[in-house]
């Protein structure tokens, strides 16, 4: 009786369209075409928040750096600050989250024009900020804010927002006695992955319903380890998900760059070229850390020029940006990060169209002039051209763009108007800038040119 039942209830998931699908092999994995809301977005907000942010000095690798490696700085700072035997795990009670406002959060993360964010349900301390069944009391539900902290992101942001919810989870976990256990064993034995990642992926997707699942931290344990193929046909063919979510490439010793969904290949990845893949570099405001860091200097946070260079250069390589800021133990967003965020904001509303479902174009920078480069415009037909520097006489050659019928070519500035060009031989254009006042420019920091009518 049994497997006629099983045989009814393929037949009818292959008519709804569930199951079936995807094989747990790379091959079959990688051959899932990305949900295309993820390239036509290009920027996202990356959250780092855990009880690391209760030291909040360094790094987010505080525990590691402190116990595992013992560096200097790390004991230093607890024998100065914190009564001797003093755990790592006593910080949780101070992860109180007084200030903890998912609206304020929200507003923010819209305000600087992303379209996702991916927040950190557990980094490698293995605390997770919603209250996992199979942490013990490791979780913000029992120990600190005694709140779901990623329940009320995710309410906030489906509630107020149209930004689409991304999870980022560790596989490992530093301290863990089962992984160190496995470990111990040449991942052999896999009493870790059962007890607590899967478990804890599967509650996680089921839960909240990420359409980014942001995963890290192999711990050098190879794939079949983490059943991540496993896990990932049963994402793409049976998850709440399945057809919008996107992953990443960080699923096992060496998938990286190589396996999953869209590449990340390193922390700050930024290749130079076109990818045959879709990408994503991730990076800091804080270019020192991602979780918060009380000692950071306002050199040590990378300036609005310096984001914008980034985003731009990203998002004409194919790459989308997830730019990242560290939520105080309270829960706040320093000011600094907000003004930041709500700078990239306002430029994206004047440049947005030369960003959003944009794609490369045939010259990623110019050929003449350097800080120059391109996106492709497919709706409007038009190629974009961003200045990172404001020509000092007022002109620019661009040498990429080739002009098919002069005639038919327009050159504007998005946020001011048309412009005027010549045509350069044996080709280019010449474009002159205006004489602006400082009240009339329609951006402070990389203005785009939008060119219509080139081959
Ligand atoms: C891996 O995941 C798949 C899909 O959930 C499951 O059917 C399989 O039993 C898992 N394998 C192991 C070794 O856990
Ligand atoms: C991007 O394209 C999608 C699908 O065509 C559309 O729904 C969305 O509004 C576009 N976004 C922008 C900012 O143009
Ligand atoms: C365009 O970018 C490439 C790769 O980064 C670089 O080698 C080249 O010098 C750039 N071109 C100009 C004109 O700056």
């Amino acid at each position: 009786m049994a497997w006629r039942c099983l045989v009814v209830f393929n037949v009818i998931s292959v008519i709804i369209g569930s199951s079936s699908g995807y094989e747990p092999t790379w091959e079959s994995i990688d051959s899932r075409p990305l949900p295309e809301w993820y390239d036509q977005a290009k920027f996202g907000i990356f959250i780092h928040w855990g009880v690391f942010s209760v030291p909040s000095f360094g790094s987010e690798w505080f525990w590691w750096y402190w116990q595992k490696q013992h560096m200097q700085p790390y004991v230093n700072f607890m024998k100065n600050n914190y009564p001797p035997g003093f755990q790592y795990q006593d910080f949780a009670h101070q992860f109180t989250a007084e200030f903890f406002n998912a609206k304020e959060w929200v507003d923010i993360f819209a305000s600087s024009g992303a379209k996702y964010i991916v927040l950190t349900t557990k980094h490698h301390e293995g605390f997770t900020l919603w209250g996992s069944k199979t942490s013990w009391n490791w979780n913000a539900v029992d120990v600190g804010p005694k709140r779901d902290l990623v329940g009320e992101v995710a309410a906030a942001l489906r509630s107020g927002s149209d930004l689409r919810l991304g999870l980022y989870h560790s596989l490992f976990e530093w301290f863990n006695p089962l992984f160190e256990q496995d470990a111990a064993s040449g991942f052999k034995t896999r009493l870790f992955p059962d007890a607590k990642s899967l478990p804890e992926l599967y509650d996680l997707v089921n839960t909240y319903r990420p359409e980014v699942l942001w995963s890290d931290g192999d711990g050098d344990a190879p794939d079949q380890y983490w059943n991540s193929t496993g896990f990932l046909a049963w994402l793409y063919n049976d998850s709440p998900v399945r057809d919008t979510v996107v992953t990443n490439d960080r699923w096992g010793y060496g998938s990286i760059c190589k396996h999953g969904g869209y590449y990340t290949c390193a922390d700050r990845y930024m290749p130079g070229h076109l990818l045959a893949r879709k990408w994503e570099n991730c990076m800091s405001i804080d270019r020192k850390s991602w979780g918060y860091r009380r000692e950071a200097p306002l050199g040590d946070y990378l300036t609005i020029e310096q984001l914008i260079t980034t985003l731009v250069e990203t998002v004409s390589l194919g790459g989308n940006l997830l730019l990242n800021v560290g939520p105080t133990h309270d829960g706040r967003i320093s000011p600094i990060y907000e003004e930041r965020l709500r700078q990239v904001g306002g430029w994206l509303r004047v440049n947005g169209e030369a960003i959003y479902n944009s794609t490369a174009w045939r010259a990623q920078n110019d050929t003449l002039t350097p800080n120059v480069w391109y996106t492709y415009g497919p709706q409007r037909k038009a190629v974009y051209a961003f200045l990172l520097d404001w020509p000092k006489d007022g002109v620019v050659d661009l040498g990429a763009p080739v002009l098919s019928s002069p005639g038919r070519t327009q050159v504007e500035m998005l946020g001011y108007g048309s412009l005027q060009w010549n045509p350069m031989k044996p080709s280019g254009v010449q474009v002159r800038l205006p004489l602006l006042a400082f009240n009339q420019m329609p951006c402070q920091w990389a203005w785009a040119l939008k060119i219509t009518g080139v081959a």
